[in-house]
């Protein structure tokens, strides 16, 4: 059986959950971890029992040297674009965390290194195998529900998301941490490209406990072919939250409706002496010790079809575009007026 050896650049929160993966996997193996921080990549490198040799602190010494076909990008939003142009300027195709990169220029760098180099790539757009936007995508594929007409989709962080779990919080955003998962499954569930957009923000909360990013977006999209959608990106939901995500879905179409209540509907509580919370049951949990969970499927996904040769469920077009859409809607809410999204 073909067994895909894998380079993990980033060994962080998210670099981990990659390695377990790999690990999991029948026809993947972690053949290299690389960090800048090192020790932190041997410290991973550890519990995957994987040799001293096989941990590198530069991307670029890792393509020279590992013996490896692919690379998991699972560095910070801003740190995606070098380690992508890179791989692909190595021959080596790639996974790369959302989002694809956080400009247009370095969006179509990477585009312009895979497309001359032949390459493989696909970015982890994780929420289209969640069966919350699936079930409703494979509904409205049957025409159970008409035509998508109009959305509503909340998805926001708890607070600690951006004052402790993730360092670099001040130099990303919200919407790229989490607004990327909603452009694409509003495009997906519509089928269509969105034509214009219009965003209000807000900030000072974060900012007051030592964090400058933006609080909160809300946002209106309007797609080519007439859907409009509204969206609401935001990292000040409170750390008391039953979950880390805060997600609201409604979709209606022409002939019929969904409406998608994770975080509040209370389906299992746990309490225990001195907490009450809700499991974690869709985005990644463990079931006899084996990962579980759609985070973990789109990774799957990216060695299956690496075999296969299929093409990838999420193309790099999506991807492109919707780092097109996060643009124009940063640009809306800076300037306060209605943008067109340029492709
Ligand atoms: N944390 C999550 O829940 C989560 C979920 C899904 C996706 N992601 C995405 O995964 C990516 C990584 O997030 P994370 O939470 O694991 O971040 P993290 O801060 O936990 O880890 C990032 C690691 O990358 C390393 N690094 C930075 N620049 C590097 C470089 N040029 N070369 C080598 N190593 C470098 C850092 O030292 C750090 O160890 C981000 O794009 C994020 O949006 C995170």
């Amino acid at each position: 059986m073909t067994v895909i050896k894998m380079g993990i650049v980033g060994a962080g929160t998210w670099g981990e959950t990659h390695a377990f993966i790999y690990n999991d996997h029948p026809g993947a193996e972690v053949a290299a971890i690389c960090d800048m921080n090192v020790e932190r990549a041997k410290a991973l490198a550890d519990k995957f029992n994987i040799p001293g040799h096989h941990v590198f602190a530069d991307h670029k010494e890792m393509l020279r040297s590992a013996d490896i076909d692919a690379v998991a990008i699972v560095t910070p939003d801003f740190a995606h674009t070098r380690i992508a142009v890179d791989c692909a300027n190595a021959g080596k195709h790639f996974i790369i965390e959302k989002p694809l990169t956080t400009s247009r220029e370095e969006a179509d760098e990477i585009v312009e290194a895979v497309e001359r180099n032949n390459v493989r790539m696909m970015v982890d757009l994780h929420s289209r195998w969640s069966p919350l936007v699936a079930i409703p995508k494979k509904s409205i594929v049957d025409g159970d529900i008409g035509k998508p007409y109009s959305a509503y989709y909340r998805l926001n962080d708890i607070k600690w998301v951006a004052t402790d779990l993730l360092p670099w919080a001040a130099k990303s955003s919200i919407l790229w941490f989490l607004g990327y998962h909603s452009v694409d499954v509003l495009r997906w569930l519509f089928d269509d490209e969105v034509e214009h957009v219009y965003s209000v923000s807000r900030e000072g909360v974060l900012q007051g406990e030592g964090v400058d990013t933006v609080d909160i977006y809300q946002t209106i999209l309007e797609f080519k072919n007439g859907g409009i959608a509204t969206m609401e990106n935001g990292w000040i939901t409170p750390n008391s939250n039953p979950n880390v995500n805060d997600m609201k879905l409604n979709i209606t179409g022409t002939k019929g409706m969904f409406n998608i209540d994770p975080t509040h509907s209370q389906m299992m509580e746990r309490f225990t002496e001195t907490k009450a919370d809700r499991p974690d049951l869709l985005v990644r949990h463990f079931i006899h010790g084996k990962p579980k969970g759609f985070a973990y499927e789109s990774i799957r996904h990216f060695i299956d079809h690496l075999i296969s040769g299929e093409p990838f469920y999420v193309s790099m077009e999506d991807a492109y575009n919707t780092t097109m859409v996060i643009l124009a809607i940063m640009e809306s809410a800076k300037t306060r007026t209605p943008v067109n999204v340029v492709y």
